[in-house]
């Protein structure tokens, strides 16, 4: 069960998260036509009347983005001004994970984006650890991640998450914890919320853009931090042959963070993981606003 945060956003008003409820007739509710945003914030461990958010402004790029491919005009400063209201609203006591989204709002049938009400929503709930920090067994997904020609890869489109979910049941019903998806080339993509990098010899290795992934958030901090401590980072396509032998395996994402594999299919990765364990420590200092290095990328909200 979820602890909700107490205030959402909902047509253009806080409202208690209760009061926050929609049609069953909703066209993005059947059509998939929504898109969404994901990030996470704590209270500063130092200043507990202050928030912490991660990557505020990508994060709202981001959804602006998306909601340009369902034809709504959404300025990422209107979706950041409304978080820090939100944030400011709710005063949350626990780490927590926002999700704002946008959706077609009007009611009835007919696939299409022209012509039809948008709306822009965002509630929060309290979130500990998504997977196990301790790592995590992934299946390969019979299901292949989608391309770019038949769906908007660079923004995050709820119908995309059908894929994932099947991925990620099926993986779940044979007794795995995640699935990695390959792309229609048969390369290496990500998994079902996350995207992934390995380690060998090292260096970090990790699909481009060019292989149809999601633009992630962590995956960008992952990229910079590596590349600050002078670990190579290599993006290019990966087999899955290079998974299974890899000296390290982890997934990253807003939800996740950082999470080693352990096991891929019938094959285990080693124990040991010095470049897993020193991003996610990294990661996880600058998140909570103890690594001065990437003050930029914390945004402090006085509550
Ligand atoms: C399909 C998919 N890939 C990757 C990611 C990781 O993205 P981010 O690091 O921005 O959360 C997510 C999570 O939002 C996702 O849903």
């Amino acid at each position: 069960m979820y602890n909700f945060l107490p205030i959402a956003y909902f047509q253009d008003k806080f409202v208690p998260f209760a009061e926050a409820t929609i049609s069953i007739a909703t066209h993005a509710l059947h059509y998939g036509t929504g898109a969404f945003g994901g990030m996470r914030g704590i209270p500063n461990p130092e200043n507990p009347s202050q928030i912490l958010l991660f990557r505020l402004d990508r994060h709202s790029q981001r959804l602006s983005q998306s909601a340009k491919f369902l034809h709504y005009n959404l300025p990422a400063t209107k979706i950041q001004e409304t978080i820090i209201e939100f944030v400011k609203k709710n005063r949350p006591t626990s780490s927590f994970y926002i999700r704002p989204f946008v959706y077609t709002s009007d009611l009835g049938i007919a696939p299409r984006l022209h012509n039809i009400d948008k709306n822009f929503a965002v509630y929060g709930i309290e979130l500990g650890d998504y997977l196990s920090p301790a790592g995590v067994s992934c299946r390969i997904s019979s299901w292949q991640r989608q391309e770019d020609a038949s769906f908007p890869l660079r923004g995050k489109i709820c119908g995309a998450y059908i894929t994932s979910s099947l991925a990620k049941t099926e993986a779940a019903e044979s007794g795995f914890d995640e699935a990695i998806l390959m792309n229609s080339q048969g390369k290496v993509s990500e998994a079902s919320g996350m995207n992934i990098f390995v380690v060998r010899n090292g260096q970090i290795i990790t699909p481009g853009f060019d292989h149809d992934i999601l633009e992630g958030i962590t995956r960008d901090s992952v990229v910079t931090i590596a590349k600050n401590f002078g670990i190579p980072v290599i993006e290019r396509a990966v087999d899955k042959s290079e998974l299974l032998i890899a000296d390290e395996v982890f997934l990253s994402g807003t939800a996740a963070k950082v999470v080693p594999v352990n096991r891929i299919e019938n094959y285990y990765l080693p124990e040991n993981r010095p470049i897993s364990e020193k991003i996610r420590e990294k990661l996880v200092a600058i998140t909570e606003n103890r690594d001065s290095e990437y003050q930029d990328w914390v945004f402090p909200i006085d509550i």
